[in-house]
């Protein structure tokens, strides 16, 4: 084509969340399509904790290492300019796995590529309320979480997108809701805006002794986003049948060699808990059927985001940086092109 693409490679392994030192910016043709690639013009990188799981060594992950020289790996919501794939048009909305780049080469019978709507009133909301992130949210508390009505419902880094619908879902459902954050201003956004009962900040006092206050009949669910010392605080709250709803555990995404399990391991038993793990690629074929679930409640108002935008490519390590930082509220995007050009 003749077009220059940007990449973020992938050069090094990652120290904590050093990514400058892990990753460069490459500057190179767009690739040549062959049969059954897409050519996608990215317009939104979904900045995903995940991808720092990718990034590393690990085997032992739930995705295989992106190999050294490769591209970073990452959801985008971009327009489809060029097909060599009988599914696809130039002009097409997708949202794919694609790359940290200007264009996303994609292979959808390979790898996760859709169509989405146009008409939508927001396209961000495709990487967020109607993308992977609502679908887990979703499955997260009706499914794996099993949360009731009545029932008291906690999750963890709830400012985060993920975070924040599981707890809008929970309050649909009809549970009590408390979110876990690190600041006070997003403390008031989940009870201001969201609509959450209560918050508690992890960064002002004890998690367990705020947790202890705030659910005196026991957590019957825990949405789990984080893992580490915020986890072992919600196990020790538990209420009896309890249910762990394991959905990510960025607090050790950066750390090398074996995680440790929870010092609270043992409440498992006292309280009878049943810990789910889910991974959202597993049910993304179900992504449909949830987005009817969550539609009605969405144009309700009931389902909000704020997004945290950060324009150019060449900004993405500093947008990247702020979802372990905490320096950012809702979902963050890097914003390349409007996706409705
Ligand atoms: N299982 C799946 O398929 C699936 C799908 C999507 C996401 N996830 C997982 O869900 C989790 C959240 O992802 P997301 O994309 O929703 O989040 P996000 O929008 O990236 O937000 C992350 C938030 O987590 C909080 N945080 C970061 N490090 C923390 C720590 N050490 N302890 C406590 N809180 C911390 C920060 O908020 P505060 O400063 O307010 O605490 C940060 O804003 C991640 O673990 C991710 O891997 C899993």
């Amino acid at each position: 084509m003749g077009e220059q693409n940007r990449v973020w490679k992938l050069v090094r392994r990652p120290v904590g969340n050093d990514y400058a030192a892990a990753v460069e910016l490459v500057a190179e043709g767009v690739p040549d399509l062959v049969d059954g690639d897409v050519l996608i013009r990215n317009a939104y990188l979904s900045l995903d904790a995940g991808t720092r799981m990718w990034m590393s060594a690990r085997e032992d992950s739930y995705s295989p290492p992106t190999p050294l020289g490769s591209p970073v790996i990452s959801t985008v919501l971009g327009t489809v300019v060029d097909s060599r794939h009988p599914d696809y048009r130039a002009g097409d909305l997708v949202r794919a796995y694609g790359q940290w780049a200007d264009f996303s080469v994609s292979r959808p019978d390979e790898v996760y590529v859709e169509r989405v709507s146009r008409r939508l009133d927001d396209p961000r909301q495709h990487l967020a309320v109607f993308g992977a992130n609502g679908w887990t949210a979703y499955l997260g508390v009706v499914e794996y979480g099993e949360a009731r009505a009545g029932e008291t419902f906690v999750v963890s880094a709830a400012s985060g997108v993920t975070g924040a619908l599981a707890g809008q879902i929970a309050a649909q459902v009809g549970c009590r809701v408390i979110g876990i954050t690190g600041s006070a201003e997003k403390a008031a956004w989940l009870t201001g805006e969201l609509g959450f009962d209560a918050a508690v900040n992890h960064r002002d006092g004890d998690v367990a002794e705020q947790l202890r206050a705030l659910c005196p009949q026991g957590i019957d669910v825990y949405f789990d986003n984080v893992g580490g010392p915020i986890l072992d605080a919600a196990l020790g709250n538990m209420a009896l049948f309890g249910r762990v709803a394991v959905c990510g555990l960025l607090h050790n995404y950066g750390r090398e060699g074996r995680v440790p399990g929870p010092e609270r391991f043992d409440q498992i038993l006292m309280k009878r808990l049943r810990f789910t793990g889910f991974f959202s690629p597993d049910f993304y074929h179900r992504g449909p059927e949830v987005n009817r679930v969550l539609r009605p409640w969405y144009e309700a108002g009931k389902l909000r985001m704020r997004f945290e935008v950060t324009d150019g490519l060449e900004h993405t390590l500093i947008a990247y940086g702020t979802l372990f930082s905490g320096a950012k509220v809702g979902k963050a995007l890097v914003r390349l092109a409007d996706p409705l050009d």
